[in-house]
């Protein structure tokens, strides 16, 4: 890295919602920040001081090569894109099955060993995983994508480790964002009565986690999944 350049960070399905918040944030922290999704990164990007957007579906494998090969090595890969939907366990086809998996898993994979092939000492990934890779109910596809996501986390953290790249992953509980578009209000009010502190998190309260994690000083956490998740793994909600 030239003495110069801040280093950089590249935070997918940053366009709207916790991705969006974590590339504002790592912005503010002095990273240069790539803004990447497959709709409206530029729009956003154009909100963060020093950041540019990069509209790629990162299913293309082709595309996510391209735009790794373009780029100086990252100090931060944030994973954040991802997709969720409510389908009850025997209404599930192996189509949402296979379409989950692609996105929140493979893609996830094929970005973070492309982009780790060039990355120096120091640099750190991120992956964003969810409270519910401990189980959840009608999103059994999600749940397994997530904990095959944790999965991951921890096999990268020892094969990278020895590179001196550091893994993590971040599991949300309730956020508020779009995404939560797909719950019901009454399975959205059954989801905060079992919050501990009573309300769903905000996608700034999950780039605190991540700007800690990615940070170029953290030095020694690796293969970690940090809940953040307002207690609601306490179990406290149920009043037990
Ligand atoms: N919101 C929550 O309560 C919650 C809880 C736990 C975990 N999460 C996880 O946090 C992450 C972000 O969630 P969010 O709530 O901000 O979601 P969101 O739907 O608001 O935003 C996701 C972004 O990812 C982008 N994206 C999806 N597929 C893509 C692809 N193939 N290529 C490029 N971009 C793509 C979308 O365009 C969108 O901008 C996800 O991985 C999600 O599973 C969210």
């Amino acid at each position: 890295m030239m003495d110069n350049q801040k280093p950089l960070a590249l935070v997918t399905g940053a366009a709207r919602g916790i991705g969006q918040a974590i590339a504002a944030r790592l912005g503010a922290d002095g990273f240069e920040v790539i803004v990447l999704d497959r709709d409206g990164a530029d729009a956003a990007a154009a909100a963060i001081s020093g950041a540019r957007g990069a509209s790629v579906d990162l299913t293309n494998a082709k595309a996510v090569e391209a735009l790794i090969a373009a780029e100086r090595p990252l100090a931060a890969l944030v994973n954040n894109a991802g997709i969720f939907d409510e389908r009850a366990f025997f209404d599930l086809s192996l189509e949402d099955f296979r379409r989950m998996y692609e996105i929140n898993l493979v893609a996830l994979f094929a970005l973070s060993q492309a982009a780790a092939r060039r990355m120096e000492a120091g640099a750190k990934i991120v992956n964003i995983a969810s409270r519910a890779f401990l189980g959840a109910r009608n999103h059994a596809h999600y749940v397994a994508s997530k904990a095959a996501v944790v999965g991951l986390t921890r096999a990268m953290a020892m094969e990278l480790a020895p590179r001196g790249i550091l893994v993590n992953a971040v599991a949300p509980g309730l956020v508020d964002t779009p995404l939560l578009q797909a719950l019901t209000p009454e399975r959205m009010a059954a989801q905060l009565a079992l919050q501990p502190t009573g309300k769903a998190g905000r996608p700034e309260d999950i780039a605190n986690a991540v700007a800690f994690l990615a940070a170029p000083r953290m030095d020694f956490i690796t293969g970690q999944v940090l809940l953040v998740d307002g207690g609601k793994t306490l179990g406290g909600g149920l009043g037990l």
